[in-house]
């Protein structure tokens, strides 16, 4: 579980994040959307660490992060794994030296169970036949699953994807998006996903933080997004006609369904702005 504490960050004059709170939960997909320049990345780097908060706290598992000290953090980052925008594949190692490399750098244990650990996980993301290739030898889609790989190699409790559907067509996306579920459910981990992607939003979020000018607008799941009241995120979400359309379709069959009740009294109820 990962808790923000009121994060506050700004640069200069210029306030970024103006107070953010919530609580990411295991085995969920958490994801932060909003417009560009609403802070998504900088709250996702203060989050990890690679920026400092200027106030407010980031707990793991109830352990004030903001307040350790390097060594202490650098034991936390282990236990993140992280899929950068665009991959970052090492173009001059195969794909297997690729997830190979965390090993290396962190890992315990043998050769032989590094080399296990690393198949293991290229079965997982269905690359092994790709596993002597080089990034210049394989598709976008191939590169984001090898920095999935590389993401897991580890075992992380945490993982972090800024952007992983970036410049891929929308099947290739849900594809990502699935593996990226299956695995935060099958070994529980918290994840914390950057997105612009609404196919994402709409299958994957079970967690959404929509964030508006530096704050935390609205929250709540891929389910709450349909009967939300929240002009903002509407406008953000539902930005094209036929969208607005579609979610009036949806609304329609969980009428019908009698599911819309439950969905109304929670948004009614609040926890949501
Ligand atoms: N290192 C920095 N120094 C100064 N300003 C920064 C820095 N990093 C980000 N910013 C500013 O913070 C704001 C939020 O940027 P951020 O990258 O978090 O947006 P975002 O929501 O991730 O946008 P996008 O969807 O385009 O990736 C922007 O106005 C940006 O210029
Ligand atoms: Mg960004």
């Amino acid at each position: 579980m990962i808790e923000l504490q009121d994060i506050r960050k700004s640069f200069g004059e210029k306030e970024i994040l103006k107070g953010v709170s919530t609580i990411m939960e295991p085995g969920k997909v958490n994801l932060i959307i909003g417009s560009s320049g609403s802070g998504k990345t900088v709250m996702m780097k203060c989050i990890v660490g690679l920026m400092g908060v200027d106030k407010g706290k980031v707990l793991y598992d109830n352990q004030d992060f903001t307040a350790m000290d390097d060594k202490e953090k650098k034991t936390i980052r282990q236990e993140i794994g992280m899929l950068f925008q665009g991959s970052a594949l090492f173009d001059s190692m195969t794909v297997e030296q690729n997830v190979m490399f965390p090993l290396e750098m962190f890992g315990t244990g043998t050769l032989k169970e590094k080399k296990a650990r690393v198949a293991e996980c290229l079965e997982r993301v269905q690359l092994k036949e790709a596993a002597k290739k080089f990034p210049a030898e394989i598709s976008g889609g191939m590169k984001k699953r090898v920095g999935i790989a590389r993401a897991i190699v580890l075992n992380p409790k945490y993982l972090f994807c800024d952007e992983p559907n970036s410049g891929l067509d929308p099947q290739t996306s849900l594809l990502i998006d699935k593996l990226i579920t299956e695995l935060t459910q099958e070994y529980n981990i918290t994840t914390v996903i950057n997105t612009h992607d609404m196919n994402t939003v709409m299958e994957s979020g079970d967690h959404i933080v929509y964030m508006y000018q530096g704050q935390k607008q609205w929250e709540g799941s891929n389910k709450d997004i349909v009967f939300s009241k929240d002009q903002k995120l509407n406008d953000f979400i539902f930005a094209s006609e036929f969208l607005r359309e579609a979610k009036e379709m949806r609304q329609l069959e969980m009428f019908k369904d009698g599911k819309w009740r439950d969905q109304l009294k929670k948004e009614q109820e609040g926890g949501k702005k």
